[in-house]
């Protein structure tokens, strides 16, 4: 325990929630004390000089002196890299397991080693350890060099070999990714813990870790993009090295990073292409994007303490009179009883199935919060049904382990135990039976409140691990992936007919199989502002395409200009919920002004017409990967300055939408990609690459479309119509609808149009398999001709 610790412990303990704080503290420490494996002595290791090579379906195996390396190209193109003999599974990552090899990648000898040449990627392994992915072209993508082990000098129970890798990247590369980072999107050079945190009260950008830590990461560069995903769940740390272009006597400097891990295997996936292409490959090996009910892209509305059925009834009400659209609202832990997990205060709340049912008429959902930790008290009921099941974690001597959160003492299910995870899916019924329509996943780092020390569980603590066993240190970043297991898994059997929607605060690699995300408690203030939408924008190029920000900020009160600019943000991402905390003020629209109500009305309209365009993309994203909020550089990877740019977005192909993160501005610069591009307001067309200036009153953010997207939106009688812009003279365009199930499981029709010139006119058409077919919609051309 440090300064800083005693200080919070003694500050804490003048309270009883504090004082629980720091017994749990206390205890947590004893624990670990008592039972985690010391770190003994080590002995440092290196692969050694290459021995032989062996040829295997996709690849092969090269033997070195003191280690080994399993080379594998999977169907699909992904490669695999193991070194000690780590194959690709057991792994939490794979949706369906280890994909097949590639028979064609086969390894054969090179000059300085051995290569494995596939269609997409060249794998380069030297004599001595490093590993090159070459495009098919020859440009260097990365260098892996030989890892480094410290091996456990004696044999003990539970000691572990800790290890890193460096690796080179080109001098003009940006890296992506890593989970949820308040940064970015491009992570700026620094370090980056891998371990699931809850960074308590609220976090800024710089903040790190937060809630959704993911070792992986998005490689943009001149010579073509890759992701790597490191297939390990243990802490780790990441140390990203900028590269520099042109460096001193005009060479480069190549980028760096080091991967440091505490324990696990040394394997990890590379997949490379264009961005759609390792989208779609890393989705495809680690499952697509579920997806949402059409109802969860519709406006949303939460707050911690609504504090009765009446006021969730006078909220309602406040939308309707006022003629603002809702779609779902969300109670938090204040509607439980004593905060226990799957009850509830029927004082405060005494229907919540009337209450369900009357807002369903008028086309608003409720959903529920969840957390994992379930109040250890016998009686309890979930804490009886999940005692008899054998659910919860335990300790090394087959003690309960107890850590303390909103209930006061409280076990934690151990999510890793199938067994448990089949329970806790049971318990959802309760929920469904109170008349919720989605769950909310919090507190599922998961968090242990502590006066000091890691607000977890102890790291000793034994998980089932689907039967492996193993403790929370390999655990723990997975806790809440296969918390959304097991309540998806739990909707999907109770509701077979309907899409469970669930979003969860913390997850790893996966997590989009089950459902999105959202920012967490992100401090209110522009700097939070900024760091939503990094978040989203990060979080989508891992493969988790929903989320969205608390808009308006978790804790205290936003000016009304920035509870403006966050909700016309918020009204373009895919998870659009205003958010607050119960000491924190109000988020209704209309609490901020008249003029504000009028502004955010405006933003909700424009949320509503484009609710078939985000249905369209929702679907785009459950079938490729591709994520609803892009990252600038998207389909044009190679223009360098939009890789530093993390003030504006692509909205699907069609929209660039350039939000306002500053105080008092009224107009903004926006950075175009290549191509023609029309604010959609004014009508006035921009050609990229270029920076432009645009206005921003306090009306609207710059919202541009790209010549000849056909995006369709929702006409005045609510019917879908398609909105095309025009293309440039002489080129064409080109877009999608999707036409789906708002609930069930129906595979919903995706059709294709296409937009030309003929004429003088911009003409639109079936594309693709309806081709010949008449439209279908009506269409109304915007944009002139350039
Ligand atoms: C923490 C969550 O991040 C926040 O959204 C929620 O309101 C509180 N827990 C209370 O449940």
């Amino acid at each position: 325990m440090d300064a800083g610790d005693l200080l919070r412990s003694v500050r804490m303990a003048g309270s009883p929630a504090g004082w629980r704080a720091v017994r749990s503290a206390w205890r947590r420490q004893r624990i670990d004390a008592r039972d985690l494996p010391g770190r003994g002595p080590e002995r440092a290791r290196v692969p050694g000089v290459a021995l032989d090579a062996e040829p295997m379906p996709g690849g092969g195996t090269v033997r070195f002196t003191r280690s080994v390396l399993q080379v594998r190209v999977a169907v699909g193109g992904a490669v695999f890299c193991g070194w000690d003999g780590a194959g690709p599974e057991p792994s939490y990552a794979l949706v369906d397991g280890c994909p097949e090899p590639d028979p064609r990648a086969l390894l054969e000898p090179d000059k300085d080693g051995w290569r494995v040449v596939s269609e997409r990627v060249t794998v380069l392994i030297s004599r001595y350890g490093a590993v090159e992915m070459r495009t098919p072209g020859g440009l260097l993508l990365r260098r892996e060099l030989p890892p480094r082990w410290w091996d456990p000098a004696v044999r003990q129970d539970g000691a572990v070999a800790r290890w890193v890798q460096r690796s080179e990247t080109p001098a003009d590369a940006r890296v992506y990714g890593l989970g949820g980072r308040a940064s970015g999107p491009r992570l700026p050079a620094g370090g980056y813990r891998l371990w699931n945190t809850d960074p308590g009260g609220s976090f800024q950008p710089g903040d790190d870790p937060l809630y959704i830590t993911m070792p992986v990461r998005l490689v943009v560069s001149d010579a073509g993009c890759h992701l790597v995903f490191h297939d390990n769940t243990w802490d780790g740390r990441v140390t990203l090295r900028d590269g520099e272009v042109g460096a001193g006597s005009g060479h480069d400097r190549s980028g760096g990073s080091e991967l440091r891990m505490d324990g696990g295997p040394l394997r990890y996936w590379v997949v490379t292409g264009t961005p759609a292409r390792v989208l779609a490959g890393w989705t495809a090996l680690t499952g697509r994007p579920a997806l949402p009910p059409r109802w969860a892209l519709g406006p949303q509305h939460s707050r911690w303490g609504f504090g009765s059925q009446e006021e969730v009834r006078k909220v309602a009400a406040g939308y309707r009179d006022r003629g603002l659209p809702l779609s779902v609202l969300h109670l938090d832990i204040d509607h439980f009883d004593a905060h226990r997990v799957f009850t509830v205060d029927h004082g405060r709340f005494p229907d919540l199935p009337g209450l369900a049912a009357e807002l369903a008429e008028q086309g608003v959902r409720l959903v529920s919060i969840v957390d994992p930790a379930v109040h250890a008290e016998p009686g309890v009921a979930a804490y009886d049904s999940g005692t008899a099941a054998g659910a919860f974690v335990k300790d090394a001597r087959g003690e309960e382990v107890r850590g303390v959160v909103w209930p006061g003492e409280a076990a934690f299910p151990d999510f890793t135990n199938p067994a448990a995870r089949a329970w806790w899916g049971g318990l959802y019924a309760e929920r469904v039976a109170q008349g919720f329509a989605g769950v909310w996943h919090d507190m599922n780092e998961p968090v242990s409140f502590a006066a000091f020390g890691d607000p977890t569980l102890p790291l000793s603590a034994r998980h089932a691990l689907e039967g492996r066993g193993g403790d929370h240190r390999e655990a723990h970043n997975v806790y809440a992936l296969m918390m959304a297991r097991a309540g998806y898994e739990g909707l999907r059997g109770l509701r077979p007919e309907q899409r469970p929607f669930l979003f969860s605060r913390s997850g790893w690699v996966g997590m989009q199989r089950y459902g999105g995300s959202w920012s967490g408690d992100v401090a209110t203030g522009w700097p939070g502002l900024r760091a939503s939408l990094a978040l989203v924008l990060g979080l989508g190029l891992c493969g988790v395409p929903y989320s969205g920000p608390d808009v308006g900020g978790f804790t205290g009160t936003p000016s009304p200009e920035l509870y403006l600019r966050w909700y016309q943000l918020g009204g373009y991402l895919p998870f659009f919920r205003t958010h607050s905390a119960i000491d924190a003020g109000r988020r209704e629209p209309w609490q901020f002004g008249p003029e504000v109500l009028e502004h955010a009305r405006t933003a909700l309209a424009e949320r509503m017409r484009l609710m078939p365009y985000l249905e369209t993309l929702a679907n785009i994203a459950h079938r490729t990967g591709a994520p609803y909020v892009r990252p600038l550089w998207w389909n044009a990877p190679g223009d360098r300055a939009l890789r530093d740019c993390s003030d504006a977005f692509l909205l699907g192909d069609a929209l660039l939408v350039a939000p306002v993160l500053e105080p008092g501005s009224r107009s903004r610069a926006v950075r175009l990609p290549r191509g023609l591009w029309y604010d959609t307001v004014t009508g006035q067309p921009h050609r990229g690459p270029a920076q432009v200036l645009l206005d921003a009153p306090l009306g609207r953010i710059p919202v541009l479309a790209r010549a000849g997207a056909v995006l369709p939106v929702a006409g005045a009688d609510g019917g879908t119509e398609l909105e095309v812009w025009a293309p440039r003279l002489g080129r064409t365009g080109g877009g999608m609808v999707c036409v789906g199930d708002p609930e069930g499981w129906v595979r919903p029709r995706m059709e294709r149009f296409a937009t030309r010139w003929a004429d003088g006119e911009v003409v639109v058409e079936r594309d693709g398999k309806g081709a010949g077919k008449p439209v279908g919609y009506p269409v109304r051309v915007r944009g002139t001709a350039v």
